[in-house]
């Protein structure tokens, strides 16, 4: 088993995050035990408050950011040994690879656990993504990854390859490869993808 390496701050360059902007440095996505608690209750809700394989997956993947996390070395080397254990397990049960390098926002919904999800160390993906089952973010090709805005849905079978940026609100169809950036608001279909459709003023909060 190996443990979860800390970050190289210099393998994260800035990159925006929806309205956010994520800072280089050392990644410490949830430095005490207090936002550790708010995003697995944040996961708990999302997953509607059961214990099934999809809100398991996240409380192993925030356990493992809150690991990555632990300033003393002793303590983050324990964490990591522990986390890489629970993963051991719950990897291939649920089949979602989560490395907890990945900057994920809250409430992430894995809306069907019943595939595989895959996805890249170096993505960086906002608030309230959904995703169906048999989802891959990013390839193994490279250091690339993508960054992905709030409020956005792939649809089952579908990837997101490359260094690419999606937009807030989109949504990706079944089925559908995307391999270039696709704007705020759009729907996006098809192997190689297609924007369909601009979403109206409902997706603006109107
Ligand atoms: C992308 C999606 C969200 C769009 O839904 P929508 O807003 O209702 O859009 P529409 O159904 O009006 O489709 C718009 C156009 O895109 C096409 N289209 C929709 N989804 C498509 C897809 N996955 N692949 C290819 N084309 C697609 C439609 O045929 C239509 O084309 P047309 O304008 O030439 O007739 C939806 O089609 C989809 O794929 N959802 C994924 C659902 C899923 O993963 N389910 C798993 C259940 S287990």
């Amino acid at each position: 088993m190996k443990d979860a390496a800390p970050i190289d701050p210099n393998a994260h360059p800035p990159q925006s995050r929806g309205t956010a902007t994520v800072q280089p440095g050392p990644y410490r996505p949830l430095p005490d035990v207090a936002s550790l608690r708010a995003a697995v209750r944040g996961d708990w809700n999302v997953h509607g408050r059961r214990v099934e394989p999809a809100f398991v997956a996240m409380a192993t993947f925030r356990f493992g950011q809150w690991a990555i996390s632990r300033q003393r070395r002793w303590a983050r080397t324990l964490a990591n040994k522990f986390y890489g254990l629970l993963n051991f397990f719950v990897t291939p049960w649920t089949r979602v690879f989560m490395p907890p390098q990945t900057r994920i926002g809250k409430d992430f919904h894995i809306i069907h656990c019943e595939g595989s999800i895959s996805i890249h160390p170096g993505a960086v993906i906002g608030d309230r993504l959904g995703v169906m089952h048999n989802v891959t973010i990013g390839t193994n090709m490279g250091p690339e990854a993508p960054v992905i805005g709030d409020d956005v849905f792939i649809g089952v079978n579908s990837c997101v390859l490359g260094g690419i940026r999606i937009g807030n609100r989109v949504r990706i169809g079944a089925n559908t490869a995307v391999t270039t950036d696709v704007p705020d608001d759009c729907i996006a279909v098809g192997s190689p993808a297609r924007i369909v459709r601009r979403l109206g003023p409902l997706s603006r909060g109107a």
